[in-house]
């Protein structure tokens, strides 16, 4: 037996955290026993132990309470038989004056020709933020080209599994907490809430909740309060500071794409009906985003809601796509004070933007950065509603202080001869209410 596919944590909530670890399924059969502890230099050390078997793929999640801010932990998990493995931990911030994110998204692999290199990063001089956002395709539905009749909880388990055998992603998870959301790629190449975007195949609930079954064993993630494992978005308030909220636009409301023969009428229709986030999910954030205390407003997004130069299109995934729920979106961010920050992914490739009101010519509703694949290919999309944009591997690092936001983008190759240490690639250093210049 042994904890090959190494440890980590995330999905803060007040003072408490999601520790992780899986242990090889025994040849005698289970349950098996294993044990943690999380220590830190003034605290007593916080003992527990966790019971699992082949019904949970034998992954071990614990929630550790009574965390201190600005306190680094240490966790192991051990069990007879097996080296003990352990990681680093905390609830950000762990300094008051400033929040760091790194945004991660797109990690495919192409068969091997690839390596998340991006992530060995993680702890290494200049990359040591509070919290890694994970903003979909960390595994990829298409690498394995089998029916989605075939594509059961043995098979996106075994997604997770090859994905987190990688050095550079247990490097990245042992280095501090995440927080993580699914795109369609978790699931299946341009999936909606009712199946994928050209058809509502019989046995889709049967897909989808194979697929987050597998994401709530593999990821330091809680089940939602409300029970429905599709209800993955979250609200995170860090004091005067920043709300940070990560959306779910994917699978809990979502839509079906566009697809009709006649896209006039197709489009009048689908302005006044598309969804992307849930009457639930748009009152949670609606209320998380009217609290006037913090100066900054973040959104953690999954894909593009720059406006994209042509109609939408077949199948269009972007918020474009769905231009009545970009609509409401755009207005909900245009009423806050200041610009939020949204942060957003998908597109295969490195970009900023402002983005106009909806009502007000003239007038921003806000600002996004888009981060690049960690090792997807990258796409070279290059719309003029964008006001830089470059084609690259790497990451996003978005520091958050009272005075002002700065915003890396990072390069870091994703086949060899890796690049290493990461090489910039863009910054910018805003203050609240300025926008993004064109040009870099
Ligand atoms: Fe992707």
């Amino acid at each position: 037996m042994g904890f090959d596919w190494g440890v980590a944590s995330g999905d803060p909530s007040g003072d408490s955290i999601i520790i992780w670890t899986r242990i090889s399924p025994p040849a005698e059969g289970g349950p098996v026993h294993v044990s943690y502890v999380v220590s830190t230099a003034d605290e007593p050390d916080r003992h527990g132990k966790v019971t699992t078997w082949s019904d949970l793929d034998w992954t071990v999640k614990a929630e550790v309470k009574g965390l201190s801010v600005g306190k680094i932990y240490t966790y192991a998990f051990s069990c007879p038989g097996a080296s003990p493995v352990s990681g680093q931990t905390w609830i950000p911030l762990r300094d008051q004056t400033k929040l760091q994110l790194l945004i991660a998204n797109c990690s495919q692999l192409r068969g091997g020709a690839k390596e998340p290199n991006a992530y060995s990063a993680l702890g290494t001089a200049g990359c040591t933020p509070d919290l890694v956002v994970s903003i979909g395709d960390y595994i990829y539905d298409t690498d394995n080209a089998i029916a989605l009749s075939e594509q059961n909880v043995a098979y996106y388990r075994g997604l997770y599994a090859n994905f987190r055998s990688k050095s550079q992603v247990q490097k990245a998870h042992a280095y501090g907490p995440w927080l993580a959301v699914w795109d369609d790629h978790d699931i299946k190449d341009e999936c909606f809430s009712g199946g994928v975007s050209t058809c509502w195949p019989p046995h889709w609930g049967d897909v989808k909740a194979a697929a987050l079954q597998a994401f709530y064993e593999w990821m330091p993630m809680r089940v939602p309060p409300s029970g429905r494992l599709e209800d993955g978005w979250r609200v995170l308030e860090f004091g005067p500071l920043a709300t940070l909220v990560m959306v779910e636009t994917r699978l809990s409301a979502r839509t079906k794409q566009i697809d009709e023969g006649d896209q006039t009428d197709w489009l009048k229709y689908r302005h006044d009906h598309s969804v992307l986030i849930g009457d639930r999910q748009f009152a949670e954030i609606a209320a998380a985003l009217q609290n006037p205390n913090p100066r900054w407003r973040i959104i953690a997004n999954e894909v593009i809601i720059a406006d994209r130069p042509d109609p939408p299109q077949q199948n269009d995934d972007t918020w474009s796509g769905y231009p009545g729920a970009r609509e409401k979106l755009l207005r909900l961010l245009g009423d806050c004070p200041a610009y939020p920050i949204v942060f957003s992914g998908d597109l295969h490739t490195a970009w900023s933007a402002n983005l106009p009101h909806p009502d007000i010519p003239g007038v921003f509703s806000a600002l996004e950065f888009g981060a690049p694949p960690i090792s997807s290919d990258t796409s070279g999309t290059r719309w003029p509603s964008m006001q830089w944009q470059s084609d690259l591997n790497g990451y996003l690092l978005a520091t958050f202080t009272m005075e002002q936001l700065t915003v890396e983008f990072r390069q870091m190759d994703a086949a060899p001869p890796f690049s290493s240490p990461p090489s910039p690639a863009m910054a910018y250093t805003l203050r609240p209410g300025e926008t993004v210049p064109k040009g870099g």
